[in-house]
């Protein structure tokens, strides 16, 4: 269950937006941060705040490939597979990725650190071959870069792990 002060947060949001569906990503991406991963509790909640039902917000959910209804690693790489990305290298990056971290396209890693996605075009067409970590683009990736980012990522993580977040 989440906080009394994040529902009353995600209320007020609700309030504030045009329809009450507008303000759905928002609502599903806090409840998303809350849990890890939007767990069917945090579903329901969503629909509650949200004024709407729980097959309208799965709905939603399934739409939004930054929604994950399945439980991920602390970071989310999405790597797009996208035309200009994929004309750009997608496919070796994503190679790359996969045999780096050890781990096949829609897996996580034993540690709970990094689950490996494919997207679509992340907006970043012009620096393609184009991934997202967590909530960071990152474009005009080679295998060099895109590894000593997971590095720094990991490192990232541990840190947190280690600081109790
Ligand atoms: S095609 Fe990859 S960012 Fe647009």
């Amino acid at each position: 269950m989440i906080p009394e002060a994040l529902k009353n947060e995600l209320k007020a949001r609700v309030a504030a937006a045009v329809t009450n569906r507008e303000a759905a990503v928002d609502v599903m991406k806090r409840l998303q941060a809350h849990y890890g991963w939007l767990t069917d509790e945090g579903v329901h909640e969503s629909a509650e705040i949200l004024g709407m039902t729980t097959l309208q917000v799965e709905e939603l959910a399934t739409f939004y490939e930054m929604i994950y209804r399945r439980p991920v690693g602390r970071r989310v790489i999405h790597v797009c597979d996208s035309i200009s990305c994929w004309a750009m290298g997608g496919e070796s990056l994503m190679a790359h990725m996969a045999g780096h971290l050890g781990i096949g396209v829609g897996e996580t890693t034993s540690d709970g650190v990094f689950t490996l996605l494919p997207c679509c075009c992340l907006g970043n067409c012009g620096e393609a071959p184009t991934m997202m970590i967590g909530d960071t683009l990152y474009g005009r990736l080679d295998s060099a870069r895109a590894g000593q980012l997971l590095e720094e990522e990991r490192a990232a993580v541990m840190g947190e792990m280690e600081g109790g977040r």
